[in-house]
């Protein structure tokens, strides 16, 4: 079989990946350009790392586990320690049998009908935290919506109840989840080591979390995620353990907390900067809600709103870009894969592909109302057996917390700010705003920074 195209260098792989961490969306742009859906970095006859865009590519990888396997490919911890505990039991790095079996145990917690229950508390810590902006005239978005996702995610993963008690327990797991690459860099278990450091932390988390099972347990009524995943049973009596339910409450923290925060960031950023799409977002707030926090079965009227998220999570996705490793020899795009190369999917570039979506790079939320793509053709939830499993919660927390903030402050851009989002679609100078009376004035303001190289204002 022939060889896959891709770009030469001296230096090899590596220094392509140095590109690619630089300049993620310029380099995947230029490589999709330049040799089509597949390229591959590392010109032997054993590419290590492979990129692939486009549905057909997305459905080859996505609908075929047994090839295409997850994989943990930027963290390395080490197995059989209280850290390794705290990250292996996680759905997103299991596979085969047991994946499927904690989904299904896991799945209850997150329907509808359970989710529509944490509605009312994410709509009360935004309307708090909207208060704690009073007398301010100036917020960065990102760290406020963080502070948002992570005090939302701790009161319905865990029902800790006080802003102090969710402030303590998200300060907890971010700083735990800040150290894993320098752990992943430098594994020594020395004191004052960041490996050392982490260590400590996730002590403390395990116990923290084992007592609330402990709680779980006793108190029977809690509606909480953690209540429900201790309530989980299959037919034949399964039910996960302590050391797997820690696991997954601090995955599901993980997973779900900073991407929400990074959609938020983008969703209402690209809102403010459309004046006229702004604005009729409002009219449909105040014809639906007329000021007031939504309560659920207004969510389902609010059409425009919806359309401003599903347009943002394409151009502005916060999993920008998939991993998967193969496990077999196996064959991509009709060329032959060894076993171990990693694979690459973009939901980028999928998202802005000109067949797919006319204008990609433009905002405009109305061509949610004549288009219906594809799971693999609009995937920022991924697609297949892996696919996220809190996209409801997330879909219902973001609807909320825009339109409770939207209702309560005129929000702008700060004229001439840096913005740029990495990887992760984390906005890495901040998203500096301005925050004012609702005046019914809506104004886009001029931004430096490699958004614009993003998004066709
Ligand atoms: C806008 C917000 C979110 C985005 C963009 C997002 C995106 C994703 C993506 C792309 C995957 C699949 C990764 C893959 O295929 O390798 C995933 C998986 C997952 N997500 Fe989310 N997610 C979001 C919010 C959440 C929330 C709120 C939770 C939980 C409360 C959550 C929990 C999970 C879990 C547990 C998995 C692993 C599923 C599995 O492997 O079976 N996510 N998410």
């Amino acid at each position: 079989m022939n060889r896959i195209p891709g770009p030469r260098s001296v230096l090899g792989w590596r220094l392509n990946m140095f590109h690619f961490f630089r300049s993620p969306f310029v380099f995947q742009r230029w490589l999709y350009e330049t040799y089509g859906s597949l390229s591959a970095l590392g010109q032997g006859d054993k590419p290590s790392t492979v990129f692939a865009f486009g549905p057909e590519m997305n459905h080859q990888i996505l609908t075929n586990p047994d090839f295409f396997d997850v994989s943990s490919a930027f963290v390395k911890i080490p197995k059989d320690t209280v850290m390794g505990e705290l990250f292996y039991h996680n759905l997103v790095l299991m596979s085969g049998e047991k994946h499927r079996q904690h989904r299904r145990l896991m799945q209850p917690a997150f329907q509808r009908d359970q989710i529509v229950q944490y509605g009312h508390d994410m709509a009360m810590i935004t309307e708090r935290l909207a208060d704690e902006w009073r007398g301010r005239s100036e917020i960065d978005l990102n760290t406020e919506m963080k502070k948002l996702t992570q005090r939302i995610a701790v009161k319905t993963l865990f029902g800790v109840q006080d802003e102090e008690g969710m402030d303590q327990m998200g300060t907890l797991i971010s700083r735990m989840t800040r150290s894993l690459l320098l752990v992943t860099l430098a594994p020594v278990n020395i004191p004052f080591t960041p490996y050392h450091r982490a260590s400590r932390i996730a002590e403390q988390l395990h116990a923290r979390i084992r007592s609330m099972i402990h709680e779980k347990r006793r108190e029977q009524g809690a509606t909480d995620v953690l209540a429900a995943l201790v309530r989980a049973h299959d037919e034949d009596g399964t039910t996960l353990t302590d050391e797997e339910l820690i696991g997954h409450t601090f995955s599901l923290y993980v997973a779900g907390h900073e991407t929400t925060a990074n959609a938020l960031t983008w969703a209402l950023f690209l809102l403010i900067q459309h004046p006229d799409i702004h604005s009729s977002v409002m009219d449909e707030l105040n014809a639906v809600l007329g000021g007031s926090p939504p309560v659920l079965e207004q969510l389902s009227k609010l059409s425009l709103l919806d359309s401003v998220v599903k347009e943002s999570l394409r151009l502005l996705p916060p999993a920008s870009i998939g991993t998967r490793i193969t496990a077999a020899p196996c064959e991509l795009g009709g060329y032959a894969l060894p076993e171990h190369t990693n694979v690459f999917f973009s939901q980028l570039i999928t998202h802005r592909l000109p067949e797919l979506y006319k204008e990609p790079g433009r905002f405009k939320p109305q061509r949610w109302e004549t288009i219906k793509p594809s799971a693999f053709e609009y995937l920022p939830f991924s697609a297949g057996l892996h696919m996220c499993i809190g996209w409801h919660f997330a879909m219902q927390e973001l609807k909320i917390v825009l339109a409770v903030l939207l209702q309560r402050y005129r929000l702008s851009v700060v004229r001439n700010a840096r913005i740029s989002p990495n990887l992760m679609m984390r906005p890495v100078h901040g998203m500096p705003l301005r925050i004012g009376q609702l005046d019914g004035r809506f104004e886009r303001e001029s931004v430096r920074g490699t958004i614009n190289q993003l998004i066709e204002f």
